[in-house]
């Protein structure tokens, strides 16, 4: 490559300036793009949507508030937010041609898998194709958000054999998903832990299933398209999958007096523990702040208090080897406590990860929006990073291409 010397008077050969050596590191703290939609304070253990401490909205606010603050940018009124309500309520209905492909997947497809697939399905059923305005978009994303629950809840039952249950308009969108899995209204109560957890699982800037939309909608792509790639990168088990897979050892570990020598034995054979550690906080995350103690009351509340026990053994003694191995600290993430606190509450371990999906995807559509319209935000105009090439020539040239028959 050429370019014009600082002089601009000559062309020079190329030199790139040598850039730090970010490849390995999956591009932590590389920022990619400004956002206005949540930030992320590592140092500090802030997590703020819009500009709102997401204690204050944890203590004080509905996931349908947050959902409409990370859409429409700004909290709504009470009209606003009644109408709001109805909406997520009359969005979370599947109509008998979605309800028929859910029945078409097989039954022991993963039920992250089929939340992909249905999602990404949704753009057959968009209500208006076509209309690439930002008001069609945030419509889009509101029904998006409402399908989601009702994807979850819908696949829950049919591939276990029971019909689906429609939604109700009377309920707050966590208490409907809960009544939409169980056929059963939930009590006051529960609905409120689900509807804390869903806001704190809302957004989180860019991690990897965020920047995974972002990159998708940066293509210009559908809404459905960059939730469906987003829900893959969720899927897996260092990122959204890890509460499944925490829940998982739990049950391995059984109790608190088991804790250390599982953890001992996880760092001797080079082993993760699921639910510790994050690429930015560095002190604690606020989501498991509150998770834990949601976690502690909801055991100690319904009699069983076994999983918190188990999870706070299996932080400290983390902790504590963490020190012992790195000299450094280690900290419990969202998904530590929220396996506790979703099996207390009767959630079966397979909707975890879709659980933080029906969340989340109100974040991703707020990023893609962003993405997609925002002129004012420092952002690229196309996701394209680049690579070294570290695979082989055959000497300086490229390799002969041989016929199949003429190789050995
Ligand atoms: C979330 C996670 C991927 C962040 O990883 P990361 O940014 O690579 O973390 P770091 O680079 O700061 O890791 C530093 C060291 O701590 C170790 N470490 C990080 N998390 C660990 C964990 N949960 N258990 C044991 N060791 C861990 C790493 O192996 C690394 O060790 P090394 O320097 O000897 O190679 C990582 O902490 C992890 O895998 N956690 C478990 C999965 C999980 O809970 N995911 C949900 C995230 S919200």
């Amino acid at each position: 490559m050429i370019a014009m010397s600082a002089e601009g008077s000559a062309l020079q050969p190329w030199v790139e300036s040598p850039a730090p050596d970010t490849k390995n590191v999956g591009l932590r703290g590389v920022p990619v793009a400004d956002t206005m939609v949540s930030d992320v304070d590592g140092q500090g253990g802030r997590l703020i949507y819009r500009g709102y401490d997401i204690r204050d909205l944890a203590e004080r606010s509905t996931y349908e508030e947050v959902v409409y603050l990370l859409i429409y940018q700004v909290l709504p009124t009470a009209s606003e937010l009644a109408t709001f309500g109805a909406r997520l309520a009359e969005g979370r209905a599947l109509s008998p041609a979605l309800v028929n492909m859910i029945r078409a997947l097989h039954p022991e497809t993963p039920t992250m898998a089929a939340l992909q697939s249905m999602v990404a399905a949704l753009a057959a059923f968009d209500p208006f194709p076509g209309d690439a305005g930002v008001q069609a978009e945030r419509e889009r994303a509101v029904d998006l958000v409402a399908k989601t629950a009702g994807l979850v809840a819908a696949w829950h039952r049919i591939h276990r054999r029971l019909d689906p249950v429609g939604p109700s308009p009377h309920l707050s969108h966590a208490a409907d998903f809960l009544r939409m899995v169980h056929d059963a209204e939930p009590d006051a109560e529960l609905a409120r832990e689900l509807d804390i957890a869903l806001i704190l699982h809302a957004d989180h800037s860019m991690n990897a299933s965020t920047f995974t939309a972002r990159a998708v909608a940066s293509t210009r792509a559908s809404l459905y398209a960059s939730a469906s790639a987003a829900l893959g990168a969720l899927s897996g088990d260092l990122h959204g999958g890890a509460n499944a897979r925490v829940m998982e050892m739990l049950q391995q570990v059984g109790s608190p007096d088991n804790a250390e020598r599982f953890v001992r034995e996880a760092f001797a054979s080079g082993g993760r523990v699921m639910g510790m550690g994050h690429a930015v906080y560095r002190t604690d995350d606020p989501r498991a702040v509150i998770l834990r103690e949601m976690s502690r009351r909801a055991g100690e509340a319904r009699g069983d208090p076994v999983w918190y026990r188990t999870t706070e053994r299996i932080e400290k003694v983390t902790r504590q080897v963490f020190r012992e191995t790195k000299q450094a600290d280690i900290y419990p993430n969202v998904d530590m406590y929220s396996a506790s606190l979703y099996h207390v509450i009767g959630l079966p371990t397979d909707l975890f990860t879709p659980v933080f999906a029906i969340s989340r995807v109100a974040g991703w559509s707020a990023h893609v929006i962003e993405e997609r319209f925002a002129e004012a935000a420092d952002k690229p105009q196309l996701y394209r990073p680049a690579s070294e090439y570290v695979g082989r020539y055959c000497g300086p040239e490229s390799c002969a291409y041989e016929p199949p028959e003429a190789r050995s």
